[in-house]
């Protein structure tokens, strides 16, 4: 298929556009290398550097399906600056859509986000049918792009799948992660393992959780791009769905520095420190649905997340 990826010279886009490329499409990324590396980009990708907003002018008739990473994901500089994560998550992905249904691209596949269900009311696997109740701006500007997308499929016969990923981690096909503001555990504690003074951080030891720390559902990045291309096959227009993408699992903080211990053989130096504002104790999907519907499942463990973060970490 011919294929726009936006935001494909950050993370997850990258890894996806490098699966969506060895499977045989035709890769067009648009990305304002605001956060992203144009180096990331993947060979064999076009890169076009603009702002989500220009899609019009990057979208044309022969373009099958849009696949949308572009968006602001740092959940405290949500707080801080919601404008600029409502401009573009929300109006991003509006100037998108409409572009979409004036070029007659009728498919497109979101990366929402786990952040859309807020708090939850137990420890119990997220469903998609559950309660979703933001806690922060990131995760309201991702839950009303569903929405949005969701209008756009009954009112313009646009085909929108939201994948709503749960903590994604790990390197693939030599992608990985690279932000210039690291705020996620997995990056952080690579970083301390690799012994240049650096100590990570424990956000929280007084959860109700098996060892105090807060339990998060880790995916790896090649199990969640498997999900992208299942999704692309299965988005049909007029259609909006949504899927949780998460191991079904979860694991403490304590059990992640104990993974990095063991795959790295390196000390993890880490302080205990108060919990991080707005984080809630356990966060687990249910993936009943994205397995029933998709067929999808994730397959590597957490030790394997761990061990190709370090491989991508070391160049
Ligand atoms: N943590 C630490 N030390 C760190 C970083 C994180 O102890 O240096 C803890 C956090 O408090 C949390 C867990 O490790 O309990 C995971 O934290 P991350 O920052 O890696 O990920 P989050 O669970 O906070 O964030 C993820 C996604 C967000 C999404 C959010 C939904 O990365 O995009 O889930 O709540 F918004």
């Amino acid at each position: 298929m011919r294929l726009l990826v936006t935001g494909g010279a950050g993370y997850i886009g990258s890894v996806v556009a490098a699966v969506l490329l060895a499977e045989g499409h035709e890769v067009t990324v648009l990305d304002d290398l605001s956060t992203g590396h144009r180096d990331a980009v993947p060979a064999g990708a076009r890169l076009v550097v603009a702002d989500v907003h220009d899609a019009a002018e990057v979208l044309d008739p022969s373009v099958e399906a849009v696949l949308h990473f572009a968006g602001k994901s740092l959940v405290g500089e949500s707080v801080e600056e919601p404008g600029a994560y409502w401009r573009t998550n929300v109006g991003g992905t509006l100037a998108l859509a409409e572009a979409a249904v004036r070029h007659g691209v009728r498919r497109l596949v979101f990366s929402s986000s786990a952040a859309t269900y807020g708090e939850p009311a137990s420890g119990a696997p997220l469903r998609e049918t559950d309660p979703a109740v933001p806690t922060n701006p990131y995760g309201a500007t991702k839950l009303a792009a569903d929405h949005l997308l969701a209008s756009w499929a009954r009112a313009h016969g646009l085909g929108a799948v939201s994948l709503r990923y749960f903590n994604v981690a790990g390197a693939h096909l030599g992608f990985g992660e690279r932000h210039t503001t690291e705020t996620h555990l997995v990056p952080n504690l690579l970083k301390a393992a690799a012994g240049n003074g650096e100590r990570a951080r424990v956000f929280g030891t007084d959860y109700p959780t098996r060892d105090g720390t807060a339990v998060r559902d880790y995916l790896h990045v090649a199990d969640l791009a498997d999900a992208h291309v299942r999704a692309l096959k299965a988005v049909e227009p007029e259609v909006h769905r949504v899927y949780n993408l998460g191991t079904g699992g979860g694991h403490t903080v304590r059990e992640v520095i104990d993974a990095v211990r063991r795959v790295t053989g390196r000390e993890v130096p880490a302080d205990d420190r108060p919990r991080r504002d707005g984080d809630p104790a356990v966060l687990v999907a249910s993936n009943d649905r994205a397995r029933e519907e998709l067929g999808w499942g994730p397959v590597r463990t957490l030790d394997r997340i761990v061990a190709d973060a370090w491989g991508f970490a070391d160049g």
